[in-house]
């Protein structure tokens, strides 16, 4: 177990501890290697969570959830899928990241086997193998977008194959699975009877193209947990609340773990959630704006270098750039970068061999400070010639 919760040892984040001491120090360091939103929670969801402990809200909360919140939530995703959810269907947990946990731990044992597409988050390695089950990975095309593959997944199920891990929006690739895309695996996971694991935390940040819930696919709703938070649309990364959505008997086991594991979550932290998706979606239109503007901007500032291909995304808040065809130490570009420039980026390989020699930005620095970071790895690549 111990072995399985120390993931696969890739180094995904490499230069960013480095670059928070630098900082620290003062040194002048630009940080684009995280995904956690550079702006505050909106003050009404703070208010909400101060009013909540003024109020006496200090007490053990009910572990399935507050009924208001499973309701909003459910009523969310009634209104994003075009089916019918109730409070049933939701458990909140504390994160996308606890509710991924919860799924593994509920669906999967020693024996099972998990399939996820690479390039992966770098947590998943660890989450799906907690419980014992085998996760294979299989390589996107980076030449192909990175771009969901049905073929690929048909050609590696078999009778241990138990789930499919979906994420879309998708980080690092900023990729939106289209509604082709999802019923290539929706049609895979109902002929095999697989479940599959929809990480959506990135649903609101779409610029292009539009966010199809997996569960929205017929015949899926029996079979899908959809995962997510209000970290990144809300700037919430540090409340750690999400939730997943599943079929009631799924959330029934989930609240025996709930029992086990945490014993609920605190009321405060709930309300000011139920605040957040009853109130805020004007902020998440807000940031949302944020987050395409930087977008484009970091896409201009990258346009036309010679020995680089950008993966503009269509959604979230990270930019792929391929450094394939350009000279590296053997401690890899990305270090190299930093150590030259004081640039933090993360090194794509540690989401997985397919995006090897690729750098992910993220868009949370000021808009300076991204253009700034991307002018000096312009002019570095520029150095290397
Ligand atoms: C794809 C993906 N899933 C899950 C998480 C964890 O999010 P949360 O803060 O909701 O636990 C992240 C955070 O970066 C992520 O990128």
């Amino acid at each position: 177990m111990t072995e399985r919760l120390a993931g696969d040892g890739s180094d995904g984040w490499g230069t960013l501890f480095e670059a928070w001491q630098a900082r620290n120090r003062g040194e002048d360091v630009i940080i684009l290697a995280i995904g956690d939103p550079d702006f505050g929670t909106p003050e009404p969801i703070v208010d909400a969570a101060v009013d909540a402990l003024r109020a006496g809200d200090t007490h053990y909360a009910e572990i399935v959830g507050r009924p208001k919140l499973r309701e909003l939530v459910a009523a969310r995703f009634s209104a994003q899928t075009g089916r019918a959810w109730g409070p049933e269907h939701v458990m909140p947990f504390a994160g996308t990241q606890n509710a991924l946990f919860a799924a593994s731990l509920c669906l999967l044992e020693a024996g099972d086997e998990v399939i996820a597409f690479d390039p992966m988050y770098l947590t998943y390695d660890a989450t799906l193998r907690a419980g014992g089950a085998d996760l294979t990975r299989l390589a996107l095309d980076a030449d192909d977008g990175f771009r969901i593959d049905a073929d690929l997944l048909a050609g590696a199920i078999n009778p241990a194959t138990q789930a499919v891990v979906l994420n879309t929006p998708n980080n690092p690739t900023g990729a939106v699975a289209s509604v082709e895309e999802l019923e290539g695996v929706a049609e895979l996971a109902r002929r095999h009877d697989l479940w599959v694991i929809a990480d959506e935390v990135y649903s609101e940040l779409v610029f292009e193209g539009t966010h199809t819930s997996m569960a929205a696919l017929d015949g899926m709703a029996e079979r899908t947990v959809t995962v997510s938070s209000l970290s990144k649309s809300h700037a919430m990364t540090g409340w750690r609340i999400g939730w997943a959505v599943a079929p009631p008997r799924l959330i029934g086991h989930f609240n025996d773990l709930g029992m086990a594991m945490a014993y609920g979550l605190p009321g405060f932290i709930q309300a000011a959630a139920a605040e957040a998706l009853a109130t805020q979606d004007t902020a998440v239109d807000e940031m949302r704006a944020i987050y395409r503007r930087r977008r484009d901007l970091a896409a201009e500032a990258l346009a036309g270098i010679d020995g680089i291909d950008v993966l503009v995304p269509q959604a979230g808040m990270y930019l792929m750039v391929d450094v394939r065809s350009l000279p590296a130490s053997d401690d890899g570009f990305a270090w190299d970068l930093f150590r030259s420039t004081g640039v933090s980026v993360v090194d794509a390989g540690g989401f997985g061999p397919a995006s090897d020699g690729w750098l992910r930005l993220s868009f949370t620095e000021s808009d300076e400070n991204l253009v700034e970071g991307c002018r000096r790895l312009r002019d570095y690549i520029a150095s290397l010639r």
